[in-house]
């Protein structure tokens, strides 16, 4: 039987379908050795993320999954310029509910269906609210969504279509956080927390599986915009478990990006500090990314220090500069990635540096 571990005492915890922090505050991550990872059994499952199934923490026989799954994964991996013919996008707004968190949201919600839950509660910038409230309507779980009153009105909608109901708070991220968590323990229900539960990882770092398959090994540097830390952490596994099983030789490095006005990673490491002090949110218009106090903030350092990478701030006015530069080239994608794209353009790259830069969310979905 799996169980959850506490990343700051330890303790350890069986896992119910209500514990999803420890009695010390601490994260909690999954008890778990590298999977030893068979290569060939990938062809055994579709081209999703379950391709990579036998790497996640599932009994091998559970076929949960197969109700739960809406093709979520196996997003394409393009040149963006041939001008720049080492560059590559990963087209992950190409997913059921148009972003990223699909990745995590599948394995998260497949979870829950396992432990037999009947109603889950998440909190959201907009996304991974979109993402539970889509796999809650396709497992038949009850969903409430917490979020801001000012997410942008499309995400709100897509959750309202898959008949969650929506918690709209006015105040900042953290208070809608605060919300959701009192409404959890209060109504004793499954918290489908993205940040929280660390199944939503074992989603998002099929990622790093795929970018090793496309590429027939690892790249050089990723670009990963960061608010809490989903896609940052869940890559940062997958390319950790490939290189613990010698699939890849060396860890590529994350370039981790934030919006200046809402910088606490930043800070952090321009600090040397191991944990981000929470900051005030400035206001920015990458909504996915304004997170003032990410609750993984000591692993987001440490996996972004050990891979040799760093973090770059982006200003409010390069971000819609470089929405406009993506939709040239073809690609429509929301104000987050934009700013995403904007680090890349900001970052010192080195000639033939392989790069992979996610476009993480559709640009229908946001203002
Ligand atoms: C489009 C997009 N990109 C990036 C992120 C950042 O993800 P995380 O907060 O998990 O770091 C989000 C989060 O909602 C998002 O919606
Ligand atoms: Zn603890």
């Amino acid at each position: 039987m799996e169980q959850y571990i506490c990343n700051r005492c330890g303790k350890k915890y069986d896992i119910t379908p209500t514990i999803w922090r420890c009695e010390c505050s601490g994260v909690l991550d999954l008890v778990k050795d590298t999977p030893e990872i068979d290569v060939a059994a990938w062809n055994n499952y579709p081209n999703s993320v379950w391709r990579y199934f036998e790497t996640m923490p599932f009994a091998k026989d559970s076929r949960t999954w197969e109700s739960v799954t809406m093709g979520e994964g196996g997003s394409p991996l393009i040149v963006l310029d041939p001008l720049e013919p080492t560059t590559y996008v990963k087209v992950d707004y190409m997913m059921p509910t148009l972003s990223f968190k699909d990745r995590g949201a599948a394995v998260l919600m497949t979870k829950a269906k396992e432990l037999g839950v009947s109603k889950v509660i998440a909190d959201s910038s907009g996304n991974a609210g979109t993402a539970i409230a889509a796999y809650a309507a396709r497992c038949n779980i009850a969903c409430d969504i917490y979020l801001s009153d000012e997410t942008s009105p499309k995400k709100i909608a897509q959750i309202k279509a898959h008949g969650a109901t929506i918690k709209e708070i006015h105040g900042t991220r953290e208070d809608i956080a605060a919300a959701a968590q009192k409404a959890v323990d209060e109504e004793k229900v499954f918290y489908a927390s993205h940040v929280y539960n660390p199944y939503f990882y074992e989603g998002t770092k099929t990622y790093a599986y795929e970018i090793y398959e496309q590429l027939q090994g690892a790249p050089d540097s990723l670009i990963i915009p960061v608010g809490n830390g989903t896609l940052v952490l869940g890559a940062y596994y997958g390319f950790k478990e490939l290189f613990e099983n010698k699939l890849i030789e060396k860890m590529p490095k994350i370039i981790a990006i934030q919006a200046a006005n809402c910088a606490p990673l930043v800070k952090a490491y321009e600090k040397d500090d191991a944990i981000a002090d929470p900051v005030t949110n400035q206001g920015t218009l990458a909504e996915g990314i304004a997170i003032a106090a990410p609750a993984r903030s000591k692993q987001i350092l440490e996996a972004v220090r050990e891979t040799k990478g760093t973090f770059i701030d982006i200003k409010e006015e390069e971000i819609l500069n470089s929405r406009e530069i993506l939709a040239d080239k073809g690609f429509y994608v929301e104000v987050t990635t934009a700013a995403n794209y904007a680090g890349y353009l900001k970052y010192k790259k080195e000639p033939g540096e392989k790069m992979i830069i996610p476009l993480c969310g559709a640009g229908i979905k946001s203002k």
